[in-house]
Order: C-alpha cells, then structure tokens, then sequence
C-alpha cells in the first residue's frame, strides 16, 4: 500500500483516510477543498449597455479592435428582413428567437470580453434543419455564427456584428453507441460531461476533458480541436474522431459519419473540419473512439522548487510511470495565489513556486499504486518534488484536479485577463513567464503560468484591472515574436478565432495561409460562415 511503505500520513480536511495521503519530503515540507467550475453563462447581469461599460466588454460595432490591429469593418452581408424572419418561423417554430434577454447572453463570449450585435438566434434540431438555413443564408448573403456550448476563449464563438447565430444546443441525441468497438455517435450539440456520464454507465470513457466540460459541446471541441488534460494519454481528436456530418455553406450534407478506423480511400476530408472554428461547415454529428473506463485512478498534488525540477520530474514520471500515465499538468505560485484570493480554495500542500497534478489510470490498482510509489519516493528522495499528496478515492481525485481546472475562472476575478495558448519545446515554456514578467515590470497586475506540460503547452495569461491598451500593445506582438523565436505555435489548442487571426504568420508561411484562403474560398465562397475569424483581415 501507498501508505503504508511511505509511512504517509493522513489528510485531515479532506476526509475518509483510505483515499488521499500527504506525502512528506525529506527535503522541505499541508491540505483541502474546492468544488466545479460553475455555469458562466447564467451569471451575465441584466442591462447589456450597463453590462458592457461595468465590465469594459468590447462591442465590435465602435469599430475597433481587441487586438489594437486595424479597424474591422462589417462585410457587405445582407440584413435579417421581416421575410427572413418569417421564412424561419415557419422552419423553426419556437425555435426562432428575437427576444433581446435571450440573445444577449448568446452575443457575449465565456470570458466577456467581446461581445456582438445579432438580433436572430436559430436553434435547429435536426440535420436537415441546419442544410435548410444554411442554404437559405447563402442565397440571401446573410452572415452566419455557428455556436456551441460558447465557452471558446478566443472569441470564435459570438458574432462579430449582426450574424445570424446558429446554435447546436438542441441536437443534443446520442445516435449510437457500440460497446464493443467503444465508438459513439451523437449530435454535435451533445455537452462534453452528459458524454462522459453515458459513457461512464458503460464503462468507457471519452478520450477528452476539459474545465469547461458542463457547458461545452463536441460539435464545439471538434470546431476548436480542443485539447485539455487528457491528451498526453489519449492523443488529439484528430486520432480519436473517426467520422463527422458536416453542413456545408450551401446547405449541402457532407456524411463523413463512418466508425471505421482504418480508411485509406482518397483525402481525409473530415480533417478539413477538425478546428475549423467554424468557419468551413457547421459539424452536426460526431462519431468517436472512446476507451475503456480505468479501474483505477490515482491523482498526485505535488510541489517543486524549480522549472527545471519540474521538468526532470516530467522525465522521471514518464520513464516510470509508462503506460499509466494519463495527465502531467503545472501551475505556478501566482496560480495558486489567485485560487486562494478569488475562489478561497486552499492550497493542499506547503507553498512552492510550481504544482504538477499527475493522474494515473489503469486497470489494475496495486500494480498502479506500486508504481507510483516507486515513482513518488524516487522523486522525493532525489528531492525533485518537496511535497505532495494523492487521492484515489473519486470526490477527492476530482478536489485535487480542480486546483488545475479553476485556474481560468479564478483569473476571471482578476480584472482583465490577456490569454495566451502557446505550444513551445519544453525547456523554454516558463522562460516565456519569466521574460514576460520582467518585460512588462509593474504594467500588470499578474503575470501567470500553467498549462499541459505533457504537450507542450502553456497558458500564459496577463491581468490588469481594466481594458489597457498600453499594456496590450507591450504585449503584443512581443509575446508572438518570442514564441516564433522558439518556433513555437501561437494556438496551441483555442484556435484563432477573432483575437489571434492577425497574428497566424507568426505560425504558418504565407503559403499555407494563402492555401487556407483558396479551401475557404472553394467552400465558402460568399464567406457566410463565421466571418472575421480564423484567416486574417484581408484574406
Ligand atoms: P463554442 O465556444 O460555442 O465555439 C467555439 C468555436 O467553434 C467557434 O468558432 C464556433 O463558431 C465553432 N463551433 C461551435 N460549434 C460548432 C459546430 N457544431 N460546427 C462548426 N463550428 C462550431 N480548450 C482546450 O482546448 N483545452 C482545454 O483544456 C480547455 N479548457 C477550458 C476551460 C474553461 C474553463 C473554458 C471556459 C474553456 C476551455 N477551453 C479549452 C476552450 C475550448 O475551446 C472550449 O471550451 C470548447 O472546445 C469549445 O466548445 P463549445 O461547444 O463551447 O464551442
Ligand atoms: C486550460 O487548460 O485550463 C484551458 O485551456 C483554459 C485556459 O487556458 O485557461
Ligand atoms: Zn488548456
């Protein structure tokens, strides 16, 4: 047992003793509580005008833009006519909504940073429902923002101006699932954790979780590929999604929707639509290959004095830890702090500059535990780690991740957060923080840094009090020009959405971009879809 060969003691705050154990180090040396990401969608105040000046939301009609680049103009789209509205009246009954309350929390991204101006919010059901619109908007020229459970960070999510919004919160059926082969279909507009909940019935699990799991949906994870913590053990959508039905600009049904794994026959189209954000089609199903649920899991809450420590623990973890290892994430001091302050959670071990949260998930439980505490004492005694705890028991394996899944809503309280999603080698992913931190001296409130260790990929993220466009513009483009020093990615995993759309050269040659704009053009050639995101102004 864990404990026992450890001689660990037992946590107090957090309950039954069989299930989560403080670790000591000899090298230097506490525990607690937390709970879920709320719904942030049911917290936006009454009073758009007043909302919008109380928080500094940018409305995108002021013809400015976040990213103190050039002014955004509105495409010449058509306007929603009484005769537009009736028409999809008559599609959707009830389903075809004008009321301002209604569409205002649909015009406003998670972060409430920007916000749009639609007056139309569509809510189809079915596939031949979205074809339907999607063939009317393109005779008619009207602009059209396909939206999912609107938790994207980059501001693909809402309209720009006065698009149409499609939302996919009704096409919310399972299709099917094979408990054999493990693959699910199901209608795009399906949230992330009612997946996981079936799944988990069954005995599988899906292949990917992320903080915003209660509100996102897979049609939106698939748009965005979104990566989150399971990756490092699971592997991208882009391995795990084996089909899609896709609606195309004009209304036409692509059906991707095979639950084949091997199929060499030609180009794989569905690629294509994978972290689109929207812009080349509307996804309306998904089929995906799910694994088996673990028997058993084992987080571990661990502390380190140094980025370099942490990452020889990275090297240690993977080499002992092999097949078992199912997430490897960090969050540095400043994280924890803004935990402590905005969301009084507290920090379950002695205060360090850096916290890893490192899950297991295997089939066997005392294989997984001797493993890990071979692995735990290795790093101890080495004195890579100085402090730590591990849960094995549910309520308190999901205490410990939400350490590392609140980190974005507890910046939320911080004023104004500039976010980063950057993909670099990983010797240099905190040198970004730490360059950024002296760059910017005393301009931000807080300069922070977490992320997916395992992939690569860090969370930087800036706050002010309010909106600052003096900060902004020491930030950017620095932050992009740093990482492509590095021949970094400036998405690593949110995408480009309307914020980093400007800023894709620092990532892909002209001529990948310049190729991007001819598929977009072939699919989209009166560019309805998603307008003013993901390729830059100009394109
Ligand atoms: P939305 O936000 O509604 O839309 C996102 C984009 O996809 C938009 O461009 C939209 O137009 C498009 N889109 C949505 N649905 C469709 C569809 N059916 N067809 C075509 N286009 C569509 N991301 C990560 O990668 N990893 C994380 O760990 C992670 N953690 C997060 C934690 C929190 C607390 C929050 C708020 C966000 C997090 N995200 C993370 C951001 C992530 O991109 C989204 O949460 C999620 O993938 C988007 O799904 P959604 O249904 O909310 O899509
Ligand atoms: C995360 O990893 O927590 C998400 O990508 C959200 C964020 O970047 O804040
Ligand atoms: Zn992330």
């Amino acid at each position: 047992m864990l404990r026992e060969s450890m001689g660990l003691n037992r946590l107090r705050r957090l309950g039954p003793p069989a299930t989560l154990w403080r670790l000591f180090s000899t090298c230097s040396p506490s525990v607690t509580v937390l709970d879920r990401l709320p719904s942030a969608l049911g917290t936006l105040p009454p009073g758009l005008e007043a909302f919008r000046q109380a928080r500094g939301i940018h409305r995108w009609s002021d013809r400015t833009n976040q990213t103190g680049s050039a002014e955004l103009h509105r495409l010449p789209f058509s306007r929603v006519s009484e005769q537009d509205l009736t028409f999809f009246e008559n599609l959707l009954p009830g389903r075809t909504i004008t009321d301002p309350d209604v569409l205002m929390v649909h015009n406003v991204d998670w972060m409430k940073s920007v916000r749009g101006s639609s007056e139309l919010l569509l809510r189809p059901q079915t596939t031949e429902e979205v074809s339907k619109i999607l063939k009317y908007c393109c005779e008619r020229r009207l602009a059209v923002n396909p939206q999912g459970g609107n938790t994207g960070l980059v501001g693909g999510s809402v309209p720009v101006f006065d698009e149409i919004i499609l939302s996919t919160s009704l096409m919310n059926r399972i299709l099917s699932f094979d408990k054999v082969s493990g693959i699910i279909t199901c209608q795009a507009g399906c949230v992330l954790e009612n997946l996981s909940t079936y799944l988990e019935e069954h005995d599988f699990i899906m292949p990917l979780d992320l903080g915003a799991k209660g509100s996102c949906q897979i049609g939106g994870n698939v748009a965005t590929n979104a990566g989150g913590l399971r990756l490092l053990r699971y592997g991208s959508l882009r391995g795990t999604v084996l089909g899609l039905e896709v609606v195309l600009a004009n209304g036409t049904i692509l059906n991707l929707l095979t639950n084949l794994r091997k199929d060499n026959t030609g180009y794989d189209l569905k690629q294509l639509f994978i972290g689109s954000e929207g812009t080349l089609g509307v996804i309306t199903a998904v089929s995906i290959l799910c694994p088996r649920k673990p028997r058993a899991v084992n987080v571990a809450f661990l502390g380190c004095s140094s980025y370099r420590k942490l990452l020889e623990t990275f090297q240690c973890c993977r080499g002992m830890l092999g097949e078992i290892l199912s997430a490897f994430e960090f969050l540095d001091s400043a994280c924890m702090k803004l935990l402590e302050k905005h969301l009084k959670l507290t920090n379950p071990i002695a205060e360090n500059p850096f916290y890893i949260v490192i899950e297991t998930a295997g089939s066997n439980a005392t294989h997984d535990e001797e493993k890990l505490h071979s692995f735990l004492a290795e790093v101890m005694a080495s004195c890579l780690v100085t402090d730590g705890t591990v849960a094995t028991e549910d309520a308190k394996v999901k205490a410990l991740w939400s350490i590392r899944e609140r980190v974005t809503e507890a910046l939320t309280h911080d004023g104004y957060t500039y976010k980063y999603d950057i993909s670099l080698p990983l010797e240099n992913i905190y040198q970004l923080v730490e360059d950024m931190r002296e760059h910017l001296g005393n301009k931000a409130t807080n300069v922070v840094g977490y992320g997916h260790v395992g992939d690569g990929n860090l969370h930087l993220n800036i706050t002010s009090h309010s909106k600052d466009p003096d900060l902004l513009a020491a930030i950017e483009p620095y932050v992009y020009e740093w990482t492509a020093r590095y021949r970094g990615s400036i998405s690593a995993e949110h995408g480009l959405g309307l914020k980093k759309r400007n800023y894709i050269h620092f990532s892909k040659p002209p001529g990948a971009v310049a190729l991007m704009n001819d598929i977009k053009h072939m699919l989209d050639p009166y560019r309805i879809l998603n307008p003013y995101k993901t390729l830059p102004d100009h394109s």
